[in-house]
């Protein structure tokens, strides 16, 4: 296209549901960009879309995909296999692709960089990560003269509704999910987010940003909210803590530490005051210090609002000749990171544990502890008024290696008075 002209740009778009809605009315407002097909899977569905030209629509994916007037794909419809191909066909017939799909990215990011950057084409994904939150520009501009120590996540917004509705109302996991579903925060099979594997996929993405290597999600440690229980968000609370889901990356190590699980949170740390559905993301760069970015991880017009973004540094690339700025620039992931194990990584820990009511029992837990190497920090025995014979004793352990904490907890477990290890959780 010759910038002289000033004829809008011609948008191409691959769904059009929540995030497709909200794309296509914020097209609307810009004169300089004009959508010219739609693919969908269903001509009949009612689009909440006050003036859409449903003459746009199409079942062709591929053919919108490979559209000969369109400058800019723009896929917002999910699926990982089907839809590589699709954006495969578009850089390979010049298209500048955006798109908001984690898995994706997440699964095929290096290949499809590496098409992109062959046929001299843009392929960002802002809202693929966090929503409405902006994270991957400034990961690549902002703070690009940064080396990213460590990034904690608040990446998805179904579990941290869930776990603020438990934390803040005593509601149980499965009410709280069921009214996430009402809201429709949830989806009607909400595996992906419940057990930890959204937020994988924006973490290894993330992390991949910040070093240069592609990070597998196959090769983290994942781990969802599902075992967590009313009973251990009211203990947390005891001991000053918020249960969050934290996508964590941590990366001064030559084997970057890349993984998600349910963790303590300090109240004093800024994590622990993101709410709802919202998402938040703590980052620590060697000049920055700690910054953090959080505001609507999903929704029509939040997630919109980020792919946008890209298709206007696209826009303005185009107008300075494909010039392919910070922003519109093609990621160029090198071979993949190797992870450190997670026997390896380094925490704090909570452990809940049932335990007989007698003496000597707190000697030979102590004694556990100790022949692992791991050292106590804060130690709490419920009152048991009714003289019970078994109590619940909860610790938080100073940082400790992983591989020594599972060892003290199979030395515990064999003790004759320890009747259950109820929980174990990391501590941010
Ligand atoms: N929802 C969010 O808040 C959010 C936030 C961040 C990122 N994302 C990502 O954005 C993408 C879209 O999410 P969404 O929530 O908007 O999904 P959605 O509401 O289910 O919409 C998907 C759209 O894609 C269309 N579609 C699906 N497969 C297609 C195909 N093969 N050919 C043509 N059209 C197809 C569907 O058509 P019909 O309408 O005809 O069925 C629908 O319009 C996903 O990758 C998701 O991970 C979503």
């Amino acid at each position: 296209m010759n910038p002289s002209q000033k004829t809008p740009l011609k948008i191409g778009m691959i769904g059009l549901g929540t995030v497709g809605q909200g794309t296509y009315k914020l097209i609307q407002r810009l004169p300089q960009l004009e959508v010219v097909a739609v693919a969908v899977q269903n001509l009949e569905k009612e689009r909440g879309i006050d003036d859409l030209d449903t003459s746009l629509l199409t079942l062709d994916a591929h053919a919108v995909a490979v559209h000969p007037d369109i400058d800019i794909l723009i896929e917002v419809a999910g699926g990982v296999e089907g839809t590589k191909e699709l954006l495969e066909a578009a850089i390979q017939a010049g298209k500048h692709v955006v798109t908001a799909n984690k898995a994706l990215i997440a699964q095929h990011g290096t290949e499809l960089f590496a098409l992109a950057k062959k046929h001299d084409v843009s392929l960002l994904f802002e809202a693929a990560v966090a929503g409405g939150v902006p994270i991957v520009t400034p990961l690549k501009m902002g703070l690009a003269s940064n080396q990213i120590e460590e990034i904690a996540g608040i990446l998805n917004g179904t579990t941290n509704y869930i776990l603020t509705r438990m934390m803040q109302d005593g509601w149980t996991y499965e009410d709280a999910l069921d009214k996430a579903k009402a809201l429709g925060y949830a989806e009607a099979d909400p595996s992906s987010d419940v057990e930890g594997f959204d937020a994988a996929y924006k973490i290894a993405i993330l992390a991949g940003l910040a070093t240069g290597h592609w990070v597998n999600v196959k090769d983290m440690t994942v781990e969802g909210i599902t075992p967590i229980t009313p009973r251990e968000v009211d203990y947390a609370k005891q001991f000053g803590y918020t249960i969050r889901l934290v996508a964590l990356a941590r990366l001064k190590n030559e084997r970057p530490d890349v993984r998600v699980h349910p963790m303590l949170v300090p109240n004093e740390h800024p994590l622990s005051s993101v709410h709802n559905e919202y998402n938040a993301i703590w980052v620590r760069g060697d000049a920055v210090g700690d910054a953090m970015f959080s505001g609507k991880g999903a929704g029509e017009l939040p997630t919109a609002s980020s792919v946008m973004g890209d298709v206007l540094a696209i826009v303005a690339d185009l107008e300075a000749g494909n010039a392919k700025t910070a922003v519109g620039m093609v990621l160029d992931l090198k071979e993949p990171a190797v992870l450190q194990p997670i026997g390896e990584t380094t925490n704090r820990y909570y452990i809940r544990m049932t335990t007989a009511d007698e003496p000597g029992v707190l000697a030979a837990l102590g004694t556990a502890f100790g022949n692992a190497g791991v050292s106590l920090e804060s130690f709490l025995q419920l009152p048991n008024p009714q003289n019970n014979p078994h109590t619940s004793l909860m610790v938080v352990t100073h940082i400790a290696q992983e591989s020594s904490v599972q060892e003290a907890l199979s030395a515990i477990r064999s003790l004759a008075s320890t009747q259950a290890v109820d929980c174990v959780l990391r501590v941010l």
